[in-house]
């Protein structure tokens, strides 16, 4: 019995600190953790926003606000590195800065999303 509810305990600790580890921090709607202001940075670096427009909500390429509600991390990182060349989604794949935050480029972008990160433009905590 009491061993149960020790086990319960544990495991509903490791789910909330362990299993679901925070994909992003967000304090006020857009004061971000700094691995998501790389994020950030990036999608302004690779200039993203020239196609999904500067808020996410698109222009020639799709909302991302809206993708990324259904794409999953694997589609997201394949799309990114490989592009969609027909259709008029580059490839980023020769770009080091990409490549090596392509986790947090996720993060920040599920976090638009998400609606939790309420403006494109972020800014660290402090
Ligand atoms: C030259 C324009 C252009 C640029 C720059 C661009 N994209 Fe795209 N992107 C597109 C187009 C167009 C599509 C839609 C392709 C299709 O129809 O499947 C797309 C699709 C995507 C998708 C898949 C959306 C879905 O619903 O399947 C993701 C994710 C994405 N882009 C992310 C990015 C990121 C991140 C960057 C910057 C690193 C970027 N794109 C830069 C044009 C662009």
């Amino acid at each position: 019995m009491i061993r149960k509810i020790l086990l319960g305990l544990l495991l509903s600790v490791a789910g909330s600190s362990f299993g679901q580890a925070e994909l992003y921090k967000v304090v006020d709607g857009y004061k971000v953790d700094e691995n998501t202001m790389k994020g950030f940075r990036t999608w302004r670096a690779a200039a993203c926003d020239r196609c999904h427009g500067a808020n996410q909500e698109g222009l020639v390429g799709p909302s991302l606000v809206n993708s990324m509600k259904t794409l999953t991390k694997e589609e997201f990182v394949i799309t990114v590195r490989d592009g969609r060349l027909q259709k008029g989604m580059q490839s980023f794949g020769t770009s080091p800065q990409v490549m090596e935050n392509m986790d947090h480029l996720y993060a920040y972008l599920k976090g638009r999303s998400d609606g939790a990160i309420k403006r494109a433009r972020v800014e660290p905590i402090q």
